[in-house]
């Protein structure tokens, strides 16, 4: 079978933003082998998302540990090597460079990827200068990904809107994660730098993100089906 016949893709991350480990547990079911890789972020972190990804894991999918560290150096250090052994495949830290570098000792040799939030996405300029920062989102980001870069990280977190400009500046290895994917036509949602799963991904993504579209829909996996159409049509 060719990739382009695969009835799934790794390259597509479900988020599991969902309020139980019985809601996430059923959505897996429903999803089956068209979902390879999910996304487990805070919702679920504090009711038993750690080990609801270590089956996930022992299953066979890729997990995403989406728990955005940040702590002084010593502390992350710590946290990622505890998190390391768990078999997920990615993990995310917030976009500092003594932060990024804590996260990278940490994960030592595991095969962890360490994702950087550069900037969050719920961050306008604005609210940059409120919280005292004298630059601009788009600055920002560009400075971020410079200093992941020098850090020894793997990748980093942007909207789509940002991957082509990031995937310039980026060894080739290096993976960009976006949320803010939705299909053509569909609800934006709160986000509000979109674009379509083709689009990220030709933008230079190596991964996306989608939540609420998946979880949210009355047949889910059907709007999985829509999404990977939207890729192999579109590539
Ligand atoms: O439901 P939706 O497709 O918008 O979900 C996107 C997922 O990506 C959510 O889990 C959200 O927390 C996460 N995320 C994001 N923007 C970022 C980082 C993570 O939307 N900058």
């Amino acid at each position: 079978m060719t990739k382009a016949q695969a009835p799934f893709d790794p390259r597509l991350y479900v988020a599991l933003d969902l309020p139980s480990i019985a809601d996430a547990k059923a959505m897996v079911e429903r999803l089956g082998d068209s979902v390879v890789s999910y996304k487990i972020g805070l919702q679920l972190l504090p009711i038993g998302g750690v080990e609801f990804g270590k089956g996930l894991i022992a299953q066979g999918k890729n997990v995403f540990f989406d728990f955005k560290l940040h702590d002084i150096g010593a502390t992350v250090e710590k946290a990622t090597r505890s998190i390391a052994p768990l078999g997920a495949s990615l993990l995310t830290v917030h976009g500092t460079p003594d932060v990024m570098a804590a996260a990278v000792k940490g994960r030592g040799k595991s095969k962890l990827k360490i994702m950087a939030v550069t900037v969050l996405t719920s961050l306008d300029d604005a609210a940059l200068v409120e919280m005292g920062y004298f630059t601009n989102a788009k600055e920002l980001v560009i400075h971020r990904v410079r200093q992941a870069v020098k850090a020894g990280v793997d990748g980093v977190i942007s909207s789509p809107l940002e991957a082509a400009e990031i995937r310039a500046l980026v060894p080739k290895d290096f993976l960009i994660v976006t949320p803010g994917v939705r299909m053509p036509g569909g609800d934006a949602g709160d986000q509000k730098r979109i674009a379509t799963p083709a689009l990220a991904l030709s933008s230079g993504a190596s991964h996306i993100v989608v939540g609420r579209p998946i979880t949210q829909s009355n047949d889910p996996r059907r709007a999985v089906a829509d999404i990977l159409k939207n890729i192999r049509t579109n590539s």
